[in-house]
This record gives C-alpha cells, sequence and structure tokens, in this order.
C-alpha cells in the first residue's frame, strides 16, 4: 500500500467530497427531467416536441457524463489514497473543465434547445434547427471540454498506476499466467481499471475526430462526412463511455467488499483470462448498434454479436462468482455497503442479460428502437452503478463502520424497480422509445399501453426521488462531518 501522509489523504478526501456533492445535487435534477418525459408521454403533461427532445438531450448526455465523471474521481481517490500518486492539483483541474462542460452542455439544451439526442446522430447533430446556430456550435466544444478532461484524468491514473506496477503487461496482469507465483502482488482495481480506462482513451479519442467533423460540417455547410464512418465513430464512444462507467465501479467493489467481508478477493488467473477478454471485445461489442445499418459488412454484424457475449459474459461471470465467494456464509453484518453492492450486482447482471438478449440479432430485429432499449440501459446504470456508487458514497461518509440502509435506500431500490418494469413492459408491447408522446403512434392498443405504463412509471419515480431526499439527510451531514 501507499504510504500516503494525511494532509494528502486529506486532500484527496476534499477532491472527493467536491464531485460526491455535485454528483449529489446533479443526480435528482436529471431524474426530474426523467419524470417530466415519462409525463409526457404519459399525457399527464404537454411539453412541445422541441422541448421535450432538448430535454432528453440533456437528461441522456448529463447521465452518461456525470456517472462517468463521479465514477473516475471516485477510482481516483481508491487508487491515489491506496497504490499511486495522483495530483490534487490536477484532480482540481479535470473537475473544472468537466464543470465548464457541464454548463456549456446545459446552456446549449435549455437556452438554446439544442435536440439532437445523447447519440447525436449525423447529420442530425449538425442539422439546421436542431437547436439555435449558437447552441449547436455550444454543444460540440462543450462535449470535445468534457472528452479531453476525461482522455487526461484516464491518462493520468493509467500513468500513475504503470509507474508504480512496472508497465502495461503487468498492469494486465499477464505476469499471472506463468507457472510461478508473482512476487509483486497486483491489486484487481489496478488491473480493471487498465481494462476499462486504455480502451476508454481510445473512444474519447475517437468521439474527439468526430466531433470535430461535426463542427467543421456545422462551419462549413457544403462539407459532407460518411454517415457509416459517423455513425461507427459515435457508437464506439458512446458505448464504451457508458460500458466501462459499470467497469470503474466495479474496480472499488473489488477492492472495499473485503473491508466488510474479511476476506481476500485477490487477482488470479481466471480473473486475468476473464478481464483480459474484456479488454478486447469491448473495443468490438458497439457493432450491436449498427444491425439496422445495412451498409455494414454482414461479417462485421456476426462480429459484433459474439463481441458483445464475449465483452459481457466473463467479466460478470467472475466478478459474481468472486462476490459469491465473499459472501457465502462470511459472518458479515448486512450493512448499508454490502447490500448496496449485492443490488448493483443483480442490476449489472440483469442489465447486462437484456443487454446481451437485445445484441442476438434474431432479437434485435424485433426489439429494435423499442422501449426494450433503454429498459436495459437504464437497469445496467440505475440497478446497477448506482447502488455501486451509494455503496462507495456511504464508505466515504462512515468508513467500514457498518451502518443500516435507511428506508430511503428501500425507497430507492422500489421505485428504480418499478420505473424499470414500465420500460420492459413498453418494450415487449413495442412501444418505440424516443418518442414524445404516443398520441400519433396509429396501431391498436399501443398508444393506451405507451401512456398507461408512462403514467405509472412516473408514480414510481416520484418515490425514487422521495427515497433520494431521505438518504440525503444522512448522506449529506455525514459526508461534509467527516471531511471536517
Ligand atoms: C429515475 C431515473 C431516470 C429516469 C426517470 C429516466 C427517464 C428517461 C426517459 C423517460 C427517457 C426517454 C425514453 C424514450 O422514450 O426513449 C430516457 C432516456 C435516456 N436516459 Fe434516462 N432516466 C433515468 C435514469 C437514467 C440514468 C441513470 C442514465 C445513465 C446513463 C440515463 C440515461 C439515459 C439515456 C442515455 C437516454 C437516451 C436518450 C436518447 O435517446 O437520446 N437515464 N430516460
Amino acid at each position: 500500500m501507499l504510504a500516503s501522509d494525511t494532509t494528502e489523504i486529506k486532500k484527496h478526501k476534499t477532491l472527493v467530497t467536491v464531485w460526491a456533492v455535485t454528483f449529489l445535487i446533479l443526480f435528482p435534477l436529471l431524474v426530474t427531467l426523467g419524470l417530466l418525459m415519462r409525463l409526457n408521454q404519459g399525457e399527464v403533461l404537454k411539453l412541445n416536441a422541441m422541448t421535450f427532445y432538448s430535454l432528453m438531450t440533456l437528461h441522456g448526455l448529463g447521465m452518461a457524463g456525470v456517472l462517468f465523471s463521479t465514477a473516475l474521481g471516485a477510482l481516483g481517490y481508491v487508487i491515489a489514497t491506496r497504490y499511486a500518486r495522483l495530483s490534487v492539483l490536477f484532480g482540481y483541474f479535470i473537475y473544472g473543465l468537466v464543470v465548464l462542460g457541464t454548463v456549456g452542455l446545459t446552456a446549449a439544451a435549455l437556452l438554446g434547445k439544442y435536440a439532437a439526442g445523447w447519440y447525436l446522430l449525423y447529420p442530425i447533430s449538425v442539422q439546421p434547427g436542431i437547436g439555435a446556430n449558437w447552441a449547436i456550435t455550444l454543444a460540440l466544444v462543450s462535449l470535445i471540454v468534457l472528452g479531453v478532461a476525461w482522455v487526461l484524468g484516464a491518462t493520468h491514473i493509467v500513468y500513475a498506476l504503470g509507474k508504480r506496477f512496472g508497465g502495461f503487461s503487468k498492469l494486465m496482469g499477464w505476469q499471472y499466467l506463468g507457472k510461478t507465483e508473482p512476487k509483486d502482488e497486483l491489486p484487481s482495481i489496478a488491473l480493471i481499471t487498465t481494462v476499462s480506462l486504455v480502451p476508454g482513451i481510445l473512444s474519447f479519442l475517437a468521439g474527439a475526430v468526430y466531433l470535430a467533423m461535426n463542427l467543421m460540417q456545422h462551419f462549413e455547410g457544403t462539407l459532407a462526412f460518411d454517415p457509416l464512418i459517423q455513425k461507427n465513430l459515435v457508437f464506439f464512444f458512446g458505448h464504451t463511455l457508458v460500458n466501462i462507467t459499470m467497469y470503474l465501479a466495479v474496480g472499488w467493489v473489488y477492492e472495499l467488499t473485503p473491508e466488510f467481508t474479511h476476506r481476500d478477493w485477490k487477482v488470479n488467473k481466471a480473473v486475468v483470462y476473464a478481464w483480459n477478454a474484456t479488454f478486447f471485445f469491448i473495443i468490438f461489442a458497439y457493432f450491436h448498434h449498427l444491425y439496422m445499418d445495412f451498409a455494414q459488412p454482414t461479417a462485421l454484424h456476426y462480429a459484433g454479436q459474439i463481441a458483445s457475449y464475449l465483452s459481457a459474459i466473463p467479466s460478470t461471470v467472475v466478478t459474481m462468482f468472486g462476490l459469491g465467494v465473499q459472501v457465502y456464509r462470511a459472518k458479515i453484518k448486512w450493512s448499508i455497503f454490502p447490500l448496496a453492492v449485492l443490488i448493483g450486482m443483480a442490476g449489472w447482471a440483469i442489465g447486462g442479460f437484456a443487454a446481451v438478449v437485445d445484441s442476438t440479432i434474431a432479437i434485435n430485429k424485433v426489439l429494435h428502437n423499442t422501449l426494450w432499449v433503454p429498459a436495459h440501459f437504464h437497469t445496467y446504470m440505475l440497478l446497477g452503478v448506482l447502488p455501486f456508487i451509494f455503496a462507495f458514497l456511504y464508505y466515504l461518509a462512515y468508513g467500514n463502520a457498518e451502518k443500516k440502509p435507511s428506508w430511503g435506500f428501500w425507497l430507492f431500490v422500489v421505485g428504480a424497480a418499478g420505473f424499470l418494469t414500465m420500460f420492459y413492459l413498453g418494450g415487449l408491447h413495442s412501444v418505440p422509445r424516443r418518442y414524445s408522446e404516443y398520441m400519433s403512434v396509429n396501431v391498436t392498443g399501443l398508444r393506451e399501453a405507451g401512456s398507461q405504463y408512462a403514467k405509472i412509471a412516473a408514480r414510481f419515480i416520484e418515490i425514487l426521488l422521495l427515497g433520494l431526499l431521505v438518504m440525503y439527510v444522512s448522506l449529506f451531514k455525514n459526508l461534509l462531518r467527516r471531511k471536517a
């Protein structure tokens, strides 16, 4: 372990508390945008289409960005206080860039009605009228600022780990594949961080190229780019970003769970094989977003299906097994940390399973662009990543003291599960995704089903928000007090 001095640890703690508080403020605001969308789809509210789509854009980009940034900040804290030297000042610089990008995006969506959706699909992303002219520029520049922040932050962490553990091959755990046990132990968090952030950096660079091409086209309308290349670039970026947010959170799950179970959770051959497979296949999993693009070579569609299975299954299975070994007959008190981890694992498995179902070509033909798609990634994020983030925040606020979960936490879980169920039922009824309302859908029964599910979902979102409010009272108090 790294023998950091206490002042340095305190500085890192202040930095991560700033990330935590920012997340705690932004998250319910972004949930509220989701609530407005469902109320509109449930015909309780009447938003005009442009307002709906600008809220959807801000909600999607905001959630993906806030969760990734928070996960990066949390992971940086765990690594800096245990394994490798990270600069606090640089951490604040990254934080400043993320705030700048977030403010820009918010202004573009709320004031300039930028409404391209979170995928910013070319050429919709730069189409005149998709937002005010200035808002298109501001949204693209803000996203570039966010991308630069993430590349810098991720590179800083991977570089520091590489310096500490002896380079890329050591971080990938290849020394575990020989016959003898390696002398220098590699913590799982270092392996998982590398497996997530290296493909992440590549995808952010692809995103930067995509955004720069969009900006060029926006300034010079006679330019045109190949939409298929653009789609590949943006999905490599967007899919990988969301995918690795989960893996970053899994990093601290491996690191902190043993403090509650009092059992080791170490790197071994199986863990190395599983996460190395993830490193490779994560790069190609996004192909499943292109099944409907008939111009894409057919072989790549098949490759996409195989890569989707192989990127998701080994890491999930090895982690589920590891967590099972951690808790099976362990004398643990079911405090908030292990409970949140267990629920997060279930959300990851259920959302991951629904994703694998949807990445199966034969099924995708039916479920494509139905509410099944938001159902699976919302499960993965809301009942997977979010419980892992809450576990971390409670760890930050209470250390490894055995704090019982408040009823606010259970309200959050029930609200999330109910809200997600309505997405799944909508998907199974072929209710289309990204419709601001379903009144114009001319299929018997579908409009009624869509709006009814949306109305019920809104009730569950209110329960979730109430749960957050209850959780926040003690969480905020302890976060700020412990920091002091
Ligand atoms: C209770 C919390 C949440 C609510 C109520 C909510 C609600 C919604 C709704 C209603 C939509 C539009 C669905 C459609 O008709 O296609 C949506 C889309 C989306 N949400 Fe959420 N959501 C929540 C949490 C999250 C989280 C945690 C993430 C994290 C990544 C997220 C990311 C997205 C994205 C990326 C889209 C797609 C936007 C697009 O298609 O451009 N949401 N959400």
